[in-house]
């Protein structure tokens, strides 16, 4: 393992303390302009199929250049290049961390063989299933949780312009029966594929929704189970056993919350066909190598890492909201949330040390515009600093153009707003609403405040497609790990999810027994409750 220092062991470290305490806490956006009219352009980056504005956002030069010594100090170039090269990175479960290799061209990068024979298959199934005449499906229902759920659930309405017309697709994952009941209500075993994705084949949701599709498909008439069941897991044993026969397998080196690439994107391939899904990996393979190949001072990921670290640490933001203007990507929080907060949600470094410093922000959103009529509020005129991440897409895959417009018009004056606010004297100067009239103008001047200097960042892609989806996703991947190693955690394990894993099975039983011997006495109560 690369030996590395912890970030506030760092001399860059002392000294980003010193210049938050001179520049940072009291940076102002709005001088920052007026000082400086080259300023979109000094951090305007560039990477595959996206452009990022970072002007916006409270760093000077001499910011970035601290940030980069830092970098350099933790030593993330070798540290990147070591789970590149497929070394044992995530060490706590003794597995390199290879989902770029999903990714590489035939011929390139760690188990190219292993890796192209599966997509092959894979592709070659999905071309046979999007023939629905001949195959006769019509729905397809994936069943998994987490990583093995939430890229497919993302990238699908994402790329809808893309998807087979003729194929609906349905996401089950929560144990709730209040999920899987009414999709079962709209299908037909004969047209109907069941995908059982689990990288384990044990996850508890999993295996019971698997097994409901299993007994509603018998009951409702269906025949030949093995055509209408299909895994994708590393568990190719226990898919077997389950009675599945059609099973696509991927690795212990693909970590759920990074394996839409693998098998776990079955139904993306289903819903575009090979070649879109080609595409999907040769953006996010564009990706790794802008990651890999590019200057650590125009590297984005590494920036909007570095800058994750002076927000997190610095000006100890605890929460980022992401608001993507585009509808297909109403999920894309959800699907941060695993990336950012199962990667980094830590409070140990490597060594098992416990960090004095904050880990993975809070990620949040919805999409625009729907956000700003609900919790933008909060975010223009609340007490807290919440960097703001906005996702801007050129041209529409519709013909509205009117509405596209509308939405750009909007995204844009949100960053706007939340950057140039409303001094009180603007707000004295405007024309009060007539329900104000009982109050003090001055006093309605101050709710008409917006304070501004609130940062954003925005991203903009040319359209939506499969490949600037893949790129997309691939830099919020390599972000993750830039922030991860710079914190000196394990970015790729996620012990936090086992207690309640144990504790569950406990109280499974006592569920039926009523036993609460033993238990706390608030699970106690609730359990009497429950079970009354
Ligand atoms: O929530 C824990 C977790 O292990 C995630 O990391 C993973 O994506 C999810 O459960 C599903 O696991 P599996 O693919 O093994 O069913």
């Amino acid at each position: 393992m690369i030996d590395a220092p912890r970030c506030d062991r760092t001399t860059a470290w002392v000294a980003l303390q010193g210049h938050y305490e001179a520049h940072g806490r009291d940076f102002d956006l709005r001088e920052a302009f007026a000082r400086d009219p080259g300023r979109f352009d000094t951090f305007a980056f560039e990477a595959p199929e996206i452009r990022a504005d970072l002007s916006k956002n409270h760093i000077d030069l001499a910011t970035l250049r601290l940030l980069l010594e830092l970098a350099r100090e933790c030593r993330l170039p070798e540290r990147r290049d070591a789970m590149l090269a497929g070394e044992p990175v995530n060490h706590t479960e003794g597995r390199a961390v290879l989902h770029t290799a999903l990714r590489a061209p035939k011929g390139q990068g760690p188990y190219s063989e292993q890796v192209h024979g599966v997509l092959e298959r894979m592709l070659a199934f999905a071309e046979q299933v999007r023939d629905t005449a001949r195959s006769g499906i019509r729905h397809v229902v994936n069943i998994g949780i987490g990583g093995s759920d939430l890229g497919p659930q993302m990238a699908v309405p994402a790329l809808d312009a893309f998807v087979h017309p003729g194929l609906q697709f349905h996401f089950v994952s929560n144990v709730d029966g209040h999920d899987i009941a009414p999709v079962l209500r709209r299908l037909k075993p004969q047209e109907t594929l069941f995908i059982v994705a689990s990288k384990t084949f044990t996850t508890q949701e999993t295996m019971a929704n698997a097994h409901v599709a299993r007994q509603w498909f018998l009951q409702h008439g269906g025949t030949d189970l093995a055509r209408h069941f299909v895994a994708t897991t590393t568990n190719v044993q226990a898919a077997a056993e389950f009675g599945i026969t059609t099973t696509f397998g991927f690795w212990d080196w693909v970590g759920g919350r990074y394996s839409m690439w693998s098998a776990i994107g079955l139904p993306i391939a289903l819903a575009i066909g090979a070649d879109h899904f080609r595409a999907l990996l040769a953006g996010a393979h564009a990706m790794d190598r802008h990651f890999a190949e590019a200057p650590l001072e125009r590297n984005l990921p590494v920036i909007l890492g570095l800058l994750d670290v002076w927000y997190r640490n610095f000006h100890r933001y605890t929460s980022r909201s992401i608001a993507p203007y585009h509808q297909g990507l109403k999920r894309l929080p959800a699907y941060l949330q695993q990336l950012e907060m199962e990667s980094n949600g830590k409070r140990v470094d490597l060594d098992g040390e416990p960090l004095p410093y904050g880990t993975a922000p809070v990620v949040w959103g919805e999409p625009g515009t729907n956000g700003q009529h609900a919790y933008f509020q909060m975010l223009h005129q609340g007490t807290d600093v919440i960097p703001v991440e906005f996702i801007l897409v050129r041209h529409p895959t519709h013909g509205h153009a009117d509405l596209h417009a509308k939405l750009l018009a909007n995204g844009l004056a949100q960053a706007q707003a939340l950057m140039l606010g409303k001094t009180t004297e603007q707000a004295l100067g405007e024309k009060a609403p007539t329900a104000s009239a009982m109050l003090d103008a001055a006093i309605i001047a101050r709710h008409r405040t917006f304070p501004g200097n609130r940062p954003s960042t925005t991203l903009l892609l040319e359209q939506l497609t499969p490949r600037s989806l893949g790129a997309l996703i691939a830099l919020y991947e390599h972000r993750v790990f830039t922030s991860g190693a710079l914190w000196r955690i394990n970015s790729f394990d996620q012990w936090g999810v086992e207690l309640g894993k144990a504790l569950c099975n406990d109280l499974l039983p006592r569920l039926a027994s009523k036993d609460t011997s033993g238990l706390d006495a608030s699970t106690a109560g609730l359990l009497r409750w429950l079970t009354a």
